[in-house]
């Protein structure tokens, strides 16, 4: 239960777990499979088990499956919910990732005499796994499953081979584990395209969509390739490729998962990662210049001849990271002279874009493990692109596919709505762009060092608007009714924009549009009506030609009854006439100005969801990182 609710943020409509009973001393159900399920949060699912405990049917056992879901096949009910179990209840599964080809299969199981209990994908492969484990002329399999003797012995063997003959016949993307009541044991699993670590213990071993699923017991990690199947016991790891040759294992150390975020004190991990913003950034820009002052990337081990010769960049992502991407092409153009297409990575992959041997993928994700840009990253590879990757998870699926990996080091994030790992995701574009312009000859090394001296001073300023956060919250809490907000925004200021309407129909569930402001008489301004509220974030007034412009659409919408909260400049007195109430954040270099105006934005969005009683850490219908395509 510990370690599926180090996994909730992966998905929380409903959870549970199958448990295989053994002979125990104090008369519990023996040679069984106990599975307790449950609708909603993980909470649920505990007040299950305990009760199910209490009335003593929970069964002394050596090994157990469990899932948390995030709904693809099936509304979140008790019947959709993993594990399934076979038609004889013998047997359980759990899924992640989608069953392309589950209609097909299902319609010949059904032929079969099959029965199915839920909506899912998933149960196709039970059935399929059950008839192929007593299938008398199953393929033969014989490895060493330590620990298991004689009957127990051969019915394991039966399920590694049971495994290896249904992973063949499935299309699409999966994580599977299985177990039967036969082999108490054992448990088996299989992955192509979904992410699975295994963690090596003393007499027990684990197995986790990440390894923050067991980092509390075992430091030492196994990876799962493509399309490799895993036979655990409590004393052994058995690796094989698809046809069950078994493979060495390669290990890797997982410390960095160990510690369990903690709230310290903060209401929400929302509140508490969005004061950790300052704090993020400075990590990500810290120590990059090496002896003679020019910026170091150790990381990027893309040869310099290749950086060079790149004639065009393409950032892909998702969400709050593609709007990251958004920001940083501002800064990238400017300062690299390259172009840069910034592409939503489920976009990318399926308009045949032109990417060569020159193009440079940029991928950036805060888990590594959004499966749209895991294929995005394939497809550009694929291509003969480089990817360079700027990931907050060391060790997670993108970092391992890209040629290089730039880390953000916001520390874990476990609210699912992003905020630090979105400053500090802009602020390692930021690194990246002054590197190549250094690499490419486009800035000077003092050049260069001017920049990196004024990203430096940016934390600072986060604190300092963190400071004065009180206007947002008053402001947020008067607008619990309001039912539709619009945000404008220029230049640098469009994504950030689009990142604060993000933010508020993730946590408050009010319908949200960001706009680029000169849009705006284009269309949208005829939403503008009494009271409508519009937020405005407003460029420095040392770049009249951007400020004036968005001042201008601050009049226009105020002059259609508008209701304008405005982002600005501290000292810019011109917005006070046309503002209703002005947020403040301290004057800095255009460029880097989104990792201050964001802030006010994600704030807002914060404390009118708690305002609004909705939960600011797992709101409704999200799951923090989106594995499946
Ligand atoms: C929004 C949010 C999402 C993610 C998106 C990509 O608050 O968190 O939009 O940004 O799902 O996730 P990663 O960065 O993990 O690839």
């Amino acid at each position: 239960m510990d370690g599926l609710s180090r996994l909730e943020y992966r998905g929380y409509d409903s959870a549970g777990i199958a448990i295989t009973g053994v002979e125990d001393s104090d008369g519990g159900p023996a040679g069984s499979l106990t599975v307790v399920k449950a609708v909603g949060k993980l909470t649920n699912l505990r007040a299950a088990l305990a009760e199910l405990e209490a009335a003593g049917g929970v069964p002394d056992s050596r090994s157990a499956i469990g899932h948390t879901r995030w709904a693809t096949h099936g509304h979140p009910t008790v019947e959709n919910a993993h594990p399934h179990v076979s038609m004889d209840g013998r047997l359980a599964l759990v899924h992640n990732g989608i069953i392309e080809n589950a209609d097909a299969l299902r319609t010949q199981l059904r032929a079969e005499g099959y029965e199915f209990t839920s909506e899912t994908d998933t149960e196709v492969v039970v059935h399929l796994l059950d008839r192929a484990f007593h299938d008398p002329d199953l393929i033969s399999w014989e490895g060493p499953l330590d620990g298991l003797e004689g009957g127990e012995l051969a019915r394991g063997w039966a399920l590694v081979a049971a495994m290896i003959t249904v992973v063949a016949r499935l299309e699409g993307t999966f994580t599977l584990l299985a177990l039967s009541q036969e082999v108490p044991g054992l448990i088996v699993a299989a992955r192509r395209s979904s992410p699975l670590v295994v963690g090596r213990g003393e007499g027990e071993n684990f197995l986790g969509s990440d390894a923050m699923a067991f980092a509390a017991h075992t430091t030492d990690a196994i990876e799962v390739g493509q399309d490799q199947i895993v036979a655990v016991t409590a004393d052994s790891v058995t690796i094989m490729d698809r046809e069950g040759s078994v493979l060495e294992p390669h290990h890797f150390n997982v410390d960095f998962a160990r510690d369990r975020a903690t709230k310290d004190g903060w209401p929400t991990f929302m509140e508490k990662e969005i004061h950790e913003q300052p704090r993020a950034i400075a990590d990500t820009i810290a120590d990059r210049l090496d002896s003679e002052g020019r910026l170091a990337l150790d990381e990027v081990r893309i040869p310099e001849s290749l950086l060079r010769g790149a004639d065009k960049m393409i950032i892909v992502a998702c969400g709050t990271a593609a709007y990251a991407g958004l920001v940083a092409r501002y800064a990238i153009e400017h300062w690299c002279r390259i172009p840069v297409e910034v592409e939503l990575a489920h976009e990318f992959r399926y308009r045949d874009p032109v990417v060569t041997e020159k193009t440079l993928v940029v991928a950036i994700s805060q888990s590594g493990e959004t499966m749209d840009t895991i294929m995005a990253i394939r497809h550009a590879r694929e291509q003969g692109a480089k990817v360079i990757a700027i990931v907050n998870t060391p060790g997670s699926t993108i970092s391992r596919e890209s040629d290089a990996v730039l880390l953000t080091h916001a520390g874990p994030e476990i609210a699912v709505a992003s905020t630090k790992a979105f400053t500090a995701q802009i602020a390692a574009t930021y690194i990246l762009g002054l590197y190549l312009a250094q690499v490419r000859g486009n800035k000077y090394v003092d050049e260069v060092q001017d920049y990196l001296e004024k990203l430096e001073k940016i934390p600072e300023k986060v604190q300092w608007v963190l400071d004065r956060a009180e206007t947002v919250r008053q402001t947020a809490r008067t607008m619990t009714d309001v039912d539709s907000v619009i945000y404008l925004g220029r230049h640098v200021g469009y994504p950030v924009a689009l990142e604060g309407a993000l933010k508020l129909k993730e946590l408050c569930y009010i319908h949200a549009e960001g706009f680029a402001a000169g849009e705006l008489k284009h269309g949208p301004i005829a939403l503008i009506d009494e009271g409508q509220p519009v937020i405005v974030v407003v460029p420095t007034p040392r770049r009249p030609e951007l400020h004036n412009k968005v001042v201008s659409n601050i009049q226009e919408v105020r002059a259609r009854g508008a209701r304008t909260i405005v982002v600005a400049e501290e000292g810019d007195t011109s917005v006070d006439e046309f503002a209703d109430v002005v947020f403040r954040v301290p004057a800095t270099p255009t460029l880097y100005m989104p990792l201050l105006s964001v802030i006010p934005l994600q704030l807002f969005a914060c404390e009118l969801a708690a305002a609004k009683g909705n939960d600011v850490d797992q709101p409704r219908n999200l799951a923090k990182s989106v594995t499946v395509e």
